[in-house]
């Protein structure tokens, strides 16, 4: 077998288990992943949550936007096989005591993302424990980098993009990001010794088969986010 980057679980195992779920969190570890990526945005209480859309519709049984209903009602819905939505709390002591590192993804809710970063890494500079890997905290919204930058200066950001953006080096200047965080059918081995050639690290989501994971290091990538880190760990195949 070839050699394959350090595995990121996705949402956890979100191909094995109900996504950004405690279960997800706990399947990825027991699966040898050393690190998970989760997505955080707020409740109506201002709560920082684990989730990933904007609306309750696709992975609960509750419906509308996240950001209506406080931390009390979203603890009333299912998120799948009869887990709740967990706070970020409750996944970074989840992740703690099972020894993954952690990306914290601030997701980009119109007008709320300053402060999603900031409570978000408010709260994990308080709970993470001071002897392990910094939390790499990542985003789409330049504002949220701009204000973890702001909260947690020392901690590695990664700038989250489908593809890299025509300014992307005036940016990682200006959130003084580590990394790259980059759709995996765009990472041509040119353009990835490009960014490493900028001193950047370069991650690549969304990687379910393991040729591909493999063809990846090879390129120079660092580790790979994938919902189905048993399939990369096995060698098999995914659809
Ligand atoms: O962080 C990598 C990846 O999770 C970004 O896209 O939509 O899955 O949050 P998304
Ligand atoms: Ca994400």
């Amino acid at each position: 077998m070839l050699p394959l980057p350090p595995l990121i679980g996705h949402r956890g195992a979100a191909g094995l288990a109900p996504e950004n779920t405690l279960e997800s969190f706990a399947l990825a570890a027991d699966l040898g992943c050393p690190m998970v990526e989760f997505d955080v945005r707020l409740s109506a209480d201002r709560v920082p949550v684990v989730f990933h859309d904007d609306t309750l519709d696709r992975c609960t049984d509750g419906s509308g936007p996240v950001a209506a209903l406080t931390l009390a009602q979203l603890k009333r819905l299912d998120a799948g096989g009869g887990q709740s939505i967990p706070t970020l709390t409750e996944v970074l002591a989840l992740c703690r005591d099972r020894r993954l590192a952690v990306n914290i993804e601030i997701k980009p809710d119109v007008g709320a993302e300053a402060e999603t970063a900031r409570l978000a890494l408010e709260i994990a500079g308080a709970v993470w424990p001071t002897d392990r890997p910094l939390p790499l905290v990542s985003s789409f919204s330049h504002r949220a980098l701009a204000s973890a930058r702001q909260v947690a200066p020392h901690w590695p950001r990664g700038l989250l993009a489908e593809r890299l953006p025509k300014n992307w080096r005036r940016l990682v200047d200006i959130y003084e990001c580590k990394a790259l965080n980059l759709d995996h059918s765009w990472l041509t081995a040119t353009r990835v010794t490009e960014i490493k050639a900028a001193g950047l690290a370069v991650l690549a989501y969304t990687v379910n088969r393991r040729s591909r994971a493999e063809m990846l290091w090879f390129r120079g990538v660092l580790a790979v986010f994938s919902d189905r880190p048993d399939l990369l760990v096995r060698g098999e195949h995914s659809i």
